[in-house]
């Protein structure tokens, strides 16, 4: 998604305004641009693809003075990547980046016949808007009538011609602010300035920050005094560290999380009270997008495998499907948000819905400045640290070892398995990190070899196998751009079998053991007819080696942190695939980050 940045203070602003969008990269653009006021007349350079081709733009200009300006990565949304599309926007006296989606855009546009318009975007209707009510000295007031007329959501950051300041707005797609010494940073997320400052204020709805040689915030007429943050997030945690890829860094990376994750949620060999209780509600459900949702499934899975005797029901749901579906709701109900950037837009409405409907909610999230981690009534933290790789592997990863955390607490505190039992897989738990360095440590190049020139691959399996492909295959597609769907294993023969002639691969996992022999022989109907197959298996389950083409094992571990194993090997083998396939792995085409549009 878009990217928003903003500096004034005594640096080079055209240097920071770069420097902040290279940190905004992983959130996905396809051009980008800044605005800086030089000599008191406001410069707009812009230019398609990356952040190099701005650069060098900019480098054609002599902006050695300047020390104000506003920058942007554009993920196209309203009209094409082109030069006009991109932003900054500037109208009149007013310039502006924008975040977010303008609904009622064309109704505005016909109120502003006195403007003509270069670019498609709803952006600069904003920008002419602010500028229809601006008379050269009422920023705020022209900035908040603007506003006001605005249907859908925003993050905007803005300049005046003859104006030393920097405005910003927000509502519905977050925007911080960055304090550092006698300077200041407006940016979508604290990533983009924490080379300069890790202290910070989170914008909420409808307040206007003005920012000179200092700041101050107003809500609805009146200033406000807002409490400055610290964030311990380490500049080097959101580097690559001497990985390739930061893909490849946050997979290892799993190795330290599942460490922390371990030591938040089990105190002395027990559940910490940081954990939610789920054993007094009666129905859970689990709401994410993507990864997020594959991973709730997870939780839907054990549920489903061990709590339904218990009276205990649970879905999971795709957010997007969520808001615009009717749901009983009443005390008895848990809501549960999943999401790695917590402003991914329809969880956050189906988030905002139940939590208007006073049904209690809770969010597992990672970015703990995020709209979701500030608006759900708990919160569950992920961990994860920065996750920069738009594809997520660690977020993933967070995200389904506290589903099973929550399951294992609920099945405890309903007597559905005993202390010894609860031990026993906590020692599962400890042993985590060095079977994930196992997994880690295999070569995933020799079977990326045999199948990266495939334009179809498919993953099957059965239990939670099907769960683990839909991941699998998400994360092969996502980065490789290959063909690939996951079927369960015994849907094959209805329909799906078409599909596979000579050579086409088939990865099918197995870490279920009680279903292990019916997937063989679903391997077996796809290997007669011709089927590469690629075996991705636990380690006490064996396949005859006449099957599979290529054998990838992982160690034996509990059930309920099994999965993890298994998708550790299929985000690196993606990784390979897409590598050898010379895919631009940590941005993949036409995906963003954090998807804060519909
Ligand atoms: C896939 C991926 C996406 C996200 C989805 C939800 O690799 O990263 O499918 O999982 O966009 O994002 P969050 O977790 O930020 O809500």
């Amino acid at each position: 998604m878009c990217g928003i940045v903003g500096y004034t203070g005594k640096r080079n602003a055209k240097d920071v305004l770069i420097t902040c969008l290279r940190m905004l990269e992983y959130r996905g653009y396809d051009s980008a641009g800044i605005a800086v006021v030089e000599n008191n007349k406001v410069r707009v350079i812009k230019s398609v693809g990356k952040i190099d081709n701005l650069e060098q733009s900019v480098s054609r200009y002599d902006l050695s003075t300047s020390t104000i300006g506003i920058g942007h990565t554009r993920w196209a949304t309203h009209g094409k990547v082109t030069l006009e599309n991109a932003h900054p926007h500037k109208v009149g006296k007013v310039t502006l980046v924008h975040n977010g989606v303008i609904e009622n855009y064309k109704e505005i546009d016909e109120k502003l016949n006195k403007y003509e318009f270069k670019s498609e975007t709803d952006s600069e209707r904003v920008c002419a808007l602010i500028d229809s009510f601006y008379n050269g000295h009422n920023e705020i007031e022209a900035i908040k009538k603007a506003t006001s007329l605005l249907k859908g959501s925003y993050a905007l950051g803005i300049i005046f011609e003859g104006n030393n300041k920097l405005y910003g707005i927000k509502k519905d797609t977050p925007l911080v602010l960055g304090i550092g010494t006698n300077e200041y940073f407006l940016a979508s997320d604290i990533s983009a300035f924490l080379k300069y400052t890790k202290e910070y204020i989170v914008l909420d709805d409808n307040e206007i920050v003005e920012i000179g040689n200092s700041f101050n915030i107003y809500y609805e007429d009146k200033q406000i005094y807002k409490k400055i943050e610290y964030t311990d997030y380490d500049l080097e945690e959101a580097m690559k560290n001497g990985y390739e890829h930061y893909m490849l860094k946050e997979i290892n990376e799993q190795i330290d999380i599942s460490r922390k994750l371990y030591s938040k949620y089990i105190n002395d060999d027990n559940f910490s009270d940081k954990l939610i209780d789920f054993s007094k509600y009666k129905r859970i459900d689990f709401i994410g997008c993507g990864s997020a949702y594959n991973a709730s499934l997870i939780a839907k899975y054990f549920i489903d495998k061990y709590c339904t005797n218990a009276n205990f029901y649970c879905n999971s749901y795709m957010a997007s499907e969520y808001r615009y579906t009717n749901h009983y709701f009443d005390k008895d109900v848990l809501t549960v948000f999943v999401s790695q950037s917590g402003e991914t837009a329809d969880t956050l409405a189906s988030l905002r819905m139940c939590n208007s409907e006073g049904v209690d909610t809770v969010a597992i999230v990672n970015v703990l400045t995020s709209t979701m981690a500030r608006e759900a009534k708990y919160v569950l933290p992920m961990l994860a640290g920065p996750e920069i790789c738009v594809a997520t592997t660690k977020g993933y990863f967070s995200q389904s070892y506290i589903c099973s955390l929550l399951v294992l607490n609920l099945m405890y505190k309903t007597g559905l398995i005993d202390k010894d039992k609860l031990l026993s897989i906590f020692d599962e738990f400890k042993k985590l990190p060095e079977n994930i360095e196992k997994v880690i440590n295999q070569d995933y190049k020799k079977v990326a070899k045999s199948i990266y020139k495939s334009e179809d691959i498919y993953y099957i399996g059965r239990g939670i196998d099907i769960y683990s492909s839909f991941e699998g295959s998400l994360k092969l597609k996502e980065i490789s751009y290959i063909h690939s769907e996951c079927i369960g294993a015994g849907e094959l023969k209805h329909g799906p079998i078409a599909l596979i002639s000579k050579d086409t691969p088939v990865i099918a996992l197995l870490s279920e053991f009680s279903v292990a022999e019916k997937t063989i022989n679903n391997i077996n109907e796809a290997k007669s007819r011709g089927a590469y197959v690629v075996t991705i298996r636990k380690e006490s389950i064996n396949v005859d080696k006449k099957l599979s083409d290529c054998d990838i094992v992982v160690p034996l571990t509990n059930e309920f942190i099994q999965n993890l194993l298994i998708i550790i090997a299929c985000q690196l083998l993606s990784y390979e695939v897409a590598k050898l396939r010379k895919c631009d792995i940590d941005k993949p085409r036409n995906l963003s980050k954090s998807v804060t549009v519909e």
